[in-house]
């Protein structure tokens, strides 16, 4: 029994691991935009949190003699709701992995993927906070760091299992980029769907309505066609599109910055995204995609296009573009509109 009991206390802990280090890589999966390193953190993402699945048989019997012991177990509720949630994470993930971008009713299966991530949070620290596990100096035997590194294999088995039979059978999924994004309506603006980060609103603005850039009034057809570039707009929502981009490069409009300085673009919603004054020479103040001007939900009349930023950088409907002083890693990692 004691032993029994032992091995429950290394399966919670290796539970604890894996939920937590899924969490951290989700969103870094979201923060990282270049490649490799979004294939890096996806794959590491992907493998923890089939990782989960590797441990099921371990769990079940903790459960089960958690039910045998006692009626009234403190805690239950929210074991009970931890298992639902991250059943319910770890299948809309694959979902997402294996059939690509799609809505199910008025969701896409990262949305709930991510959802139910972020619900869990607070049954898992009410589930810890019930059935505490503390750490043992044995835990970093010779024996715990062999049984870890066999864990790590067969997550990582299993991730290449399950990418291994999507591309057999050919899925959508199998075609997604190393952010796990799928591909939508490259070349062919109109398709690519229109998303805004959570409750970022679609304005009605109606033509040319100008914006400021540096203290100076500038019209859309100022910055209509000096500049052309070729560059992937990749969502957080799960999807991803190459499009030639054309408008006018920011550091056209800006005098020589100083190297410590910022740069916020705003956009007419209040949404805002500050680069450091290094990244001038690669943003785009963007008017065009494919030729066509933009429409109302990618960002008319200006958007910003920043390359290998994920796309909730490219901020749309930009009224203004302001150099400040403040360094531009003193905002939230992510928007909070
Ligand atoms: C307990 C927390 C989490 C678990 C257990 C989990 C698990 C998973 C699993 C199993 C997959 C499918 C992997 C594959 O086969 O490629 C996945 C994909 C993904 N997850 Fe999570 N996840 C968690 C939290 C998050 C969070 C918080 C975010 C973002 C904020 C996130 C973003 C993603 C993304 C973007 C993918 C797609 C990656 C790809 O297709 O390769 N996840 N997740
Ligand atoms: C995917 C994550 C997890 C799920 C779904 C889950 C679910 C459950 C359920 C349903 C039970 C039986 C009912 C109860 O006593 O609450 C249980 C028991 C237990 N859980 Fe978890 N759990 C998870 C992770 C963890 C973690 C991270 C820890 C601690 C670090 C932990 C510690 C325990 C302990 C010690 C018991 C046994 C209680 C007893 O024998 O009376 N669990 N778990």
């Amino acid at each position: 029994m004691r032993s029994a009991r032992r091995a429950g206390r290394r399966t919670n802990v290796a539970l604890l691991s894996l939920l937590s280090l899924a969490l951290a890589t989700g969103v870094l999966a979201f923060a990282v935009g270049t490649l490799p390193a979004a294939t890096v953190v996806a794959v590491t993402h992907g493998a923890l949190g089939v990782g989960l699945l590797v441990l099921i048989p371990w769990k079940s019997f903790i459960v089960r003699r958690a039910q045998r012991r006692r009626t009234n177990r403190p805690g239950r509720v929210a074991g009970t709701a931890l298992g639902v949630l991250t059943v319910a994470c770890v299948a809309s993930g694959l979902l997402h992995a294996l059939a690509g971008y799609r809505l199910y009713g008025p969701v896409t299966a990262l949305q709930v993927h991510v959802g139910t991530a972020l619900a869990l949070i607070p049954f898992l620290v009410a589930h810890v906070a019930a059935h505490p596990q503390r750490p043992r100096r044995a835990d970093l035997s010779r024996r715990v760091l062999l049984r870890t590194a066999g864990l790590g294999t067969a997550s990582l088995a299993a991730y290449g299992a399950v990418e291994g039979v999507s591309s057999l059978l050919g899925l959508p999924g199998a075609r997604r980029r190393g952010t796990g994004s799928a591909e939508v309506g490259s070349g062919t603006p109109e398709l690519m769907p229109v998303t805004q980060w959570v409750s970022d609103p679609v304005p009605d603005l109606g033509g040319d309505h100008g914006l400021r850039i540096h203290g100076r009034n500038v019209r859309r057809a100022e910055l209509d066609g000096t500049d052309e570039l070729t560059a992937v707009l990749d969502c957080t929502g799960g999807w991803y599109a190459e499009q030639v981009w054309s408008g006018t490069r920011l550091n056209r409009l800006l005098d020589e910055l100083p190297a410590d300085a910022s740069i916020d673009v705003v956009s007419v919603t209040g949404y805002r995204r500050r680069f450091p004054a290094s990244d001038a020479a690669h943003l785009l103040l963007a008017t065009r995609a494919g030729g066509a001007l933009l429409s109302a939900g990618h960002g008319a009349p200006v958007r910003l296009v920043a390359p290998g930023r994920r796309g909730f950088w490219w901020v749309k409907w930009v009224a203004e573009v302001r150099v400040v002083d403040a360094p531009w890693w003193l905002q939230s990692p992510f928007p909070l509109q």
